[in-house]
């Protein structure tokens, strides 16, 4: 049995072993079944990730509850994340609540101003023994509410991430290389050669986000190039509601919840499956 745990020991332990560990984006009680149960399966680490909506959406004391119950199920590391976060005071909160794990997104801010209002939340953060993950470059795409135009979209600069780390005191670093949040309009390509700069200049443990629509390929290479957590959502929506939509076609009088989210279930594990082979976190515990 264990409790709700930062991401501190797990990120740690891949960077130094080169696989990553998966974050998934849940949205309610379903969702976290199947990542929870899959990743305990194939004794993979695992990260649940929510954003501000989503956490508002389920209930944070839902969450935190819910995975009280899968810490004492499963005998995995399991964290709880709160994604995407732009109100440090929401932060707080939610750690207050039982949260170890967060990402503070200041990263359209200017670049003093994000060290700062990065800087209040790790302050925080650590007194509970919370890590603290943060954005320097900005990734384009849509995540739940959250929409960057590709316009604004910038890469990471891998000196200005050496400082930023060092200012902040972050726990870990995500990164801009060329991913995107949701499907991508041509092909994702991404910058190999600025994420291995990062690497050198940053001695912490470095996330992808925006995985999903990304060759399996890429996201490997980009692991043996030091990424050691991996962010998928909408790879795990899509199948989710196709099932379902797929279902009440089949079924157009369905009414059981129990009924119509079960294959929406079976397609999402499917997708966690896979991504936790990808990302080589299976068999680690
Ligand atoms: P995708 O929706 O592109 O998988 O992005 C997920 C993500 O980065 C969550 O932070």
């Amino acid at each position: 049995m264990r409790n709700i745990l930062s991401t501190k020991e797990m990120l740690l332990k891949a960077q130094k072993e080169g696989y990553a560990v998966p974050a998934f984006n849940i949205h309610n009680l379903e969702t976290f079944q199947v990542v929870v149960e899959t990743a305990a399966e194939m004794k993979s680490p695992v990260i649940i990730a929510g954003t501000p909506s989503t956490i508002e959406y389920a209930g944070g004391d839902y969450i935190v509850n819910m995975a009280q119950v899968a810490a004492r199920k499963y005998d995995i590391p399991i964290a709880i994340h709160l994604d995407h976060f732009e109100k440090v005071d929401e932060i707080k909160h939610y750690i207050d609540e039982g949260f170890r794990s967060s990402m503070i997104d200041a990263s359209h801010e200017g670049y003093e101003e994000n060290i700062e209002i990065v800087k209040e939340v790790v302050a925080y953060a650590h007194k509970y023994d919370a890590t603290v993950e943060a954005e320097l470059g900005r990734l384009g795409g849509q995540e739940d509410d959250l929409v960057v135009d590709e316009k604004d979209a910038m890469y990471t600069n891998p000196k200005q991430a050496k400082d930023f780390v060092e200012k902040t005191g972050i726990d870990s670093l995500a990164i801009a290389i060329g991913t995107a949040h949701g499907l991508y309009k041509g092909e994702a390509k991404l910058d190999f050669d600025r994420l291995a700069e990062i690497r050198k200049e940053v001695s912490v443990p470095l996330v992808l986000h925006g995985a999903s629509d990304v060759p399996d390929e890429l996201v490997k290479k980009a692991i043996s190039l030091g990424i050691c957590k991996v962010n998928v959502a909408t790879d795990l929506k899509i199948p989710f509601s196709d099932a379902v939509k797929k279902y009440f076609n089949e079924n157009p009088k369905a009414n059981d919840p129990r009924k119509y989210m079960t294959p929406g279930k079976k397609a999402m594990k499917e997708i966690v499956k896979h991504k936790i082979l990808v990302c080589g976190s299976n068999d680690r515990y």
